[in-house]
């Protein structure tokens, strides 16, 4: 697969990195979120962050898709420079995985609402009021941005066994990390 067009993998360091804000609206910012939004489809993804791109920005691209039983559709959604501005004190568990970690799933606890507050491609200012399965990916996404990845966020146990699954998931497809 060309370099392009990979999704960024544990042990590259572009995913530990904190993001830098967006300052410029221009042709170089929409042509990183297509290709975001062509990667995560590729990939069969809803969401991803810029880093995840090897692009170290404050970008997030998500496609929740169209609405099924217990998933309501959201269509294409592009966050630049996101803030998590308020959350619930309620909290529940979710099985999350992650274009980084393949083969991995890890149950997470993360707050059941969020507000976030966001620019899009065009430099118009948004506020999103989220839940369910939107609110869990805006915080994973956003999570991406300050290098922090699921594995972060489980327990040592937990971590360890899914590191032992990313490694057989990469030793059976035949996957270089180039880590
Ligand atoms: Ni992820």
């Amino acid at each position: 697969m060309p370099e392009y067009k990979r999704v960024r993998i544990l042990g590259d360091p572009v995913l530990r990195e904190p993001a830098r804000p967006v300052a410029s609206f221009d042709e170089h910012l929409r042509e990183l979120v297509r290709r975001m939004f062509a990667i995560m489809r590729d990939a069969g993804g809803i969401g991803l962050a810029a880093p995840q791109a090897g692009v170290p920005l404050r970008v997030v691209t998500i496609d929740l898709g169209p609405a099924e039983e217990d998933a309501p559709g959201v269509g294409p959604l592009t966050l630049v420079n996101p803030v998590v501005t308020a959350a619930s004190d309620e909290v529940e568990p979710f099985e999350e995985g992650c274009l980084s970690l393949p083969g991995v799933s890890l149950e997470i606890v993360r707050p059941s609402r969020v507000t976030v507050e966001f620019v899009d491609e065009h430099g118009g200012r948004h506020v999103l009021e989220a839940d369910g399965l939107l609110a869990r990916v805006v915080q994973h996404e956003l999570d991406h941005l300050d290098g922090v990845l699921i594995v972060d966020r489980a327990t040592p146990a937990e971590r360890l066994r899914a590191l032992e699954q990313l490694h057989e998931f990469l030793l059976a497809e035949g996957i270089e990390t180039g880590s």
